[in-house]
């Protein structure tokens, strides 16, 4: 058995029902939306929206939306065909087991730490941003030493360093706090999630609506703004302006989409998938994006591009608020506290996804034992939630949040990338496997998929592309020197 080894699908189904005590059919496709929803918006709009107007695109981060979207919409198809096919919990790493065998599966077990535990790291790193917002009401902030990582520095306008980072100790908090939660089994209730997401999206609608009359057409001239570099605070060149700039915007506004692959997740769990899936895939998507492009277009044209890049690169929106709309400071302080709320339920979805795909490699063998340990009393993987609060909350603690970001969404892209791929190569190798939802014109869509996902990737720049090889060198140290002897289906 070889490192192409495939995982027999009748052998995932059985291997799956006995491990999660058959879980009920209750989920509608209304439910799967929230759900989507749930884990779909937050710092990737209420943060990276600005970040990548200051350094990719300006107003026309709109049009990055719209091609991130694109993308998501192609590998979202092929994500609702494995999810009707094989409806059982661990996602892409599953899907690209019974596909395109063992190497591929760890490629993409690996690669998906980046986009759960890393991403988690991104969003309490957003946290902490609007935690500081919070505490302003009160006069109050954590000192921006141990509020940001070592690697970032505030300049004042001449360019002389006023601050130093050291640590980010609000991030790490958030991260240790919703650890601790997750080892307690503590659900998010569905009642708890629905109102989560109703005030999140309250929030981005009032922000439109209230915030269009604010918009200068000053802000939004040129929307397509000409190429050039752009070198950043932090000494890092970026390609601004033109088509690579909405490329590039596209790949860093892209982490505003990720979480709608947990709908999958849940296919266990709906009524009737092959109808529900895809609505709820798609559905939490087709709203997201239509929010989005509102929302890019409204806070580009209330703050500007210089904002963006100093003092409102933080928090963006409530700053946003603050200064241009007068009389909108209790929106500020709305805004900001839903946020935090909205923020601590994606951790929650990214922390559950990474320790659910760890637990699925573990009982495979890929990685040790201690991942697929369970508490003895809460039942939840507390071992595994231990070593990646060590990771995560490294990440979140040290380094900084357009890194981490970016880390992420390159991750997600090329998990997308293979899920395409993987229902093209499904089709020619098994097309006697019923599925209950069928991707149209294969192989049209997954090359599309790849194509979209790959023009973001490229968009993203050499730095990330660096680290993502970087990663994936790492990942395959540890298969070809543990993971490969100790797989069970060896
Ligand atoms: N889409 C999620 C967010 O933007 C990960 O926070």
């Amino acid at each position: 058995m070889g490192i192409f080894t495939k995982k027999p699908i009748h052998k995932l189904i059985l291997d799956s029902s006995d491990g999660e005590k058959s879980l009920k059919r209750t989920l509608t496709a209304g439910n799967l939306i929230a759900l989507g929803i749930g884990a779909i918006i937050g710092a990737g709009l209420f943060v990276r929206t600005a970040a990548a107007a200051a350094n990719n695109a300006g107003p026309s981060v709109t049009l990055g939306f719209v091609v991130a979207a694109v993308g998501c919409a192609l590998a979202g198809l092929c994500y609702a065909e494995f999810a009707s096919m094989i409806p059982i919990a661990g996602s892409a790493y599953t899907y690209s087991y019974a596909t395109m065998g063992e190497l591929v599966a760890w490629i993409i077990g690996w690669d998906l730490v980046l986009e759960y535990a890393v991403g988690a790291a991104t969003v309490g790193i957003a946290w902490s941003e609007y935690l500081n917002k919070l505490l302003e009401m009160f006069g109050l902030r954590v000192p921006y030493e141990w509020s940001h990582s070592p690697f970032e520095v505030l300049k004042d306008a001449s360019g002389a360093v006023l601050h130093h980072g050291i640590m980010n100790v609000p991030a790490l908090f958030i991260i240790f706090m919703i650890t601790m939660l997750l080892i307690r089994g503590t659900k998010e209730s569905a009642v708890v999630n629905g109102i989560i997401v109703i005030s999140k999206v309250s929030i981005v609608i009032l922000f439109i609506v209230l915030g269009w009359g604010y918009m200068n057409p000053v802000n939004h001239t040129p929307y397509i703004p000409a190429p050039s570099i752009y070198t950043d605070s932090q000494g890092v060149n970026h390609n601004y302006g033109g088509i690579w700039g909405i490329l590039g915007a596209a790949g860093v506004v892209f982490f505003a989409f990720i979480g709608f692959d947990a709908v999958s997740t849940a296919a266990q769990e709906a009524k009737n998938p092959k109808k529900d899936m895809p609505i709820g895939i798609l559905g939490s998507l087709v709203i997201c994006t239509i929010l989005y492009i509102l929302f890019a277009h409204v806070l580009t044209g209330v703050a500007n591009v210089n904002d963006f890049r100093t003092a409102g690169k933080e928090a963006s929106v409530a700053y946003a608020i603050k200064t241009y709309m007068t009389g909108y400071n209790w929106l500020a302080n709305l805004v900001t506290v839903a946020i935090l709320f909205g923020f601590s339920s994606v951790i929650l979805v990214m922390l559950m996804g990474q320790s659910r795909v760890f637990y699925s490699m573990s009982r495979d063998g890929l990685v040790p034992k201690i991942f697929s340990h369970l508490h003895p009393k809460y039942s939840t993987p507390h071992k595994s939630n231990m070593v990646f609060l060590v990771l995560v909350g490294a990440f979140a603690a040290f380094v900084p949040g357009d890194i981490v970001g970016d880390m992420t969404s390159i991750g997600t892209l090329f998990a997308f990338m293979l899920v395409c791929a993987g229902v093209w190569i499904l089709r020619v190798t098994n097309p006697e496997i019923p599925r209950q939802f069928r991707v149209p014109f294969v192989p049209v869509v997954s090359i599309l998929g790849i194509v979209v996902c790959g023009a973001m990737i490229a968009g993203l720049g050499w730095t990330n592309w660096a680290r993502l090889i970087g990663w994936l060198i790492i990942g395959l140290v540890i298969y070809f020197s543990y993971s490969r002897k100790h797989s069970k289906l060896k």
